[in-house]
């Protein structure tokens, strides 16, 4: 009996960082972990002390100018970029992940999600030399405006959300097609058996058998929701064309 060879994978995605436990976890549990044992994906997360300026693989100094806490230098950063792809030029896109970059969305997880291949690069302390910015970055990224330890959190949610998109990774397409930001909405709510639990009942309309009624009340829904939690992501522009509604099911 023959077996299906494995995949190539559609996204390979390398991480530099000093704490590659941290990946652990997340890369290797549910989704992510199904995947690349699957092939469709494949992460490497490498550890940037291997590229350290010394025997006490030092990767950081005291801040030029003086201040509180240590910078990262950049000769790990960049002699690990030479040693994983030959020469600077030759890295795929890369990002960096930093409080002061572009806040993360569904629409830049989708264009990440195009690319082959993704570099990762995760910054501690009080920050990276900004050589490392302007040599390797051609993202800056943000999760949001708070402040983590360092970014190898961020890094695992850009990593799952891209990873969502590889085709093979989630096997069912619709779901990832209507989930919320997909039409520019939030997501109206969903309901499975008991019918009724608590003293909630599930709304009737689910239950009609009414495919056309179920579309119209999940989309009033999103609409109702997205106003009240998020306004911001409405469009009021958007008129009645269906711009910003989400996909019938
Ligand atoms: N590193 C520290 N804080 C961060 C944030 N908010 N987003 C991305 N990387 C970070």
């Amino acid at each position: 009996m023959t077996t299906d060879p494995a995949p190539t994978p559609a996204l390979g995605i390398d991480v530099l960082s000093i704490f590659p436990e941290y990946f652990t976890g997340p890369l290797d549990a549910s989704l992510l972990g199904k995947a690349r044992a699957r092939g469709h994906l494949r992460v490497d997360v490498h550890d940037l002390r291997g590229w350290s300026v010394d025997r006490h693989r030092t990767v950081d100094a005291e801040p030029y100018g003086g201040g509180a806490g240590m910078v990262m230098r950049p000769e790990p950063f960049v002699h690990a970029v030479e040693d994983l792809y030959g020469t600077l030029a030759d890295r795929p896109r890369t990002v960096l992940l930093t409080p002061r970059g572009r806040r993360l969305d569904q629409a830049l997880v989708a264009e990440l999600a195009r690319e082959p291949e993704l570099l990762v690069l995760c910054g501690r302390y009080e920050g990276i030399d900004e050589r490392v910015h302007q040599l390797l970055a051609h993202d800056e990224v943000s999760l949001g405006d708070y402040v983590l330890a360092g970014g190898e959190v961020a890094a695992c949610v850009l990593i799952e959300a891209v990873s969502r998109l590889v085709p093979g990774v989630v096997g069912n397409v619709d779901s990832v097609a209507a989930e919320s930001f997909a039409g520019g909405l939030l997501e109206h709510p969903h309901y499975t058996r008991p019918p009724t639990f608590r003293g909630l009942t599930v709304p009737a309309v689910l239950r009609s058998g009414d495919h056309g009624a179920v579309a119209a009340w999940r989309r009033a829904q999103s609409q109702a929701r997205t106003r009240a939690v998020r306004p911001d992501l409405v469009d009021e522009d958007a008129g009645d064309d269906g711009s910003q509604e989400l996909p019938p099911r």
